[in-house]
């Protein structure tokens, strides 16, 4: 699945690259993709192989030191970003690659504090740096903290009023990053909005999902007001509620409706398609 030839073994050095958020949904592909290339990678997160805690400044130092380039999730809370950024300069950091997400300049910022935050900082840094832009990820749908239950019990409920989303695959947002982790220089400076290869409505992916598992599921199209009750009865605090409820006020506002084309400028091969996500998840028991 790896397309090797876009990792380069040259390009920054032979210095190690500090993966944050290792663990994650992009993170874990990212890791996985650079050892294959052969590069030297230090997956860092409060549980991974490298401890790195944003709160626990401690533990900044051990996971940067021989480090030459970072893959940045930025925390919710903004407060530790900028030091960060300043801290791992410092320490030798050349290249900086910041995952950030579509709709972060038309959206309330409150939304994204923290990545606003690592885009200010890395541009400000006075080294290499690019910015990944991406749409929802593929993998929302088979993650236990967001959509994986609900579509095991057969009915996904969202306020998206039929707006479609070029969901994103996080194996090309892993490719991405690691092709402009490690190469050249003149695709730096840059921001890649990242999507999938065409809009997809949440009816037509649960369909899809439903098919590939073998099993009914119901995509159900709620109000705003109808979606905020069954958060709040689900038990969710409200301030989460009023963040999801941005998110699809944002999602219905189709800022981030139409494809993106960074896959194709950094990779030169078109996205993964949902379909073919649906069918590899199906097949590994995602919703079985
Ligand atoms: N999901 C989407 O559709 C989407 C779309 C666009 C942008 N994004 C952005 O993507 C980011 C999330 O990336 P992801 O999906 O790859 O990760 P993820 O699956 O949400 O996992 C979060 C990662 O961060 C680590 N982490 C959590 N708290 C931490 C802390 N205090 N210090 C250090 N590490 C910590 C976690 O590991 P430990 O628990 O071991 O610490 C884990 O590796 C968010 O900024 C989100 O806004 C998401």
């Amino acid at each position: 699945m790896t397309n090797k030839s876009t990792v380069s073994t040259q390009g920054t050095d032979d210095k190690a690259i500090l993966v944050l958020g290792g663990t994650g949904k992009t993170g874990r592909p990212l890791v996985r993709t650079l050892r294959e290339a052969g590069r030297r990678v230090r997956s860092a997160s409060r549980r991974g192989e490298t401890v790195f805690d944003w709160f626990e400044r401690s533990t900044w130092g051990p996971a940067l030191e021989g480090a030459g380039a970072v893959y940045l999730i930025a925390p919710d809370d903004p407060s530790p970003v900028a030091d960060f950024v300043e801290q791992a300069t410092g320490a030798g950091v050349r290249r900086f690659v910041v995952l950030s997400g579509r709709g972060i300049e038309e959206l309330p910022p409150t939304l994204f504090l923290g990545m606003t935050a690592a885009e200010r900082a890395v541009r400000a840094s006075g080294v290499e740096w690019s910015i990944l832009r991406p749409n929802n990820f593929n993998q929302n749908f088979d993650d236990d903290a967001i959509w994986r239950n609900q579509l095991r019990a057969g009915r996904l409920a969202l306020p998206t009023a039929g707006v479609p989303d070029p969901f994103i695959d996080v194996q090309d947002i892993a490719e991405v990053a690691a092709a402009l982790l490690t190469g050249d220089s003149d695709r730096q400076g840059e921001v890649y909005h990242l999507s999938g290869p065409r809009p997809v409505t949440f009816e037509e992916a649960v369909a899809t999902m439903a098919r590939e598992a073998g099993r009914p599921i119901t995509f159900v199209e709620l109000t705003p007001e109808r979606y905020r009750e069954e958060l709040r009865s689900a038990g969710l605090p409200e301030e989460a509620v009023g963040e999801f409820d941005l998110l699809f006020e944002g999602l219905r506002s189709g800022h981030y409706a139409e494809p993106g084309d960074g896959v194709q400028r950094v990779l030169g091969r078109e996205p993964i398609d949902f379909g073919t996500y649906a069918r590899r998840a199906a097949a590994a028991g995602a919703w079985s």
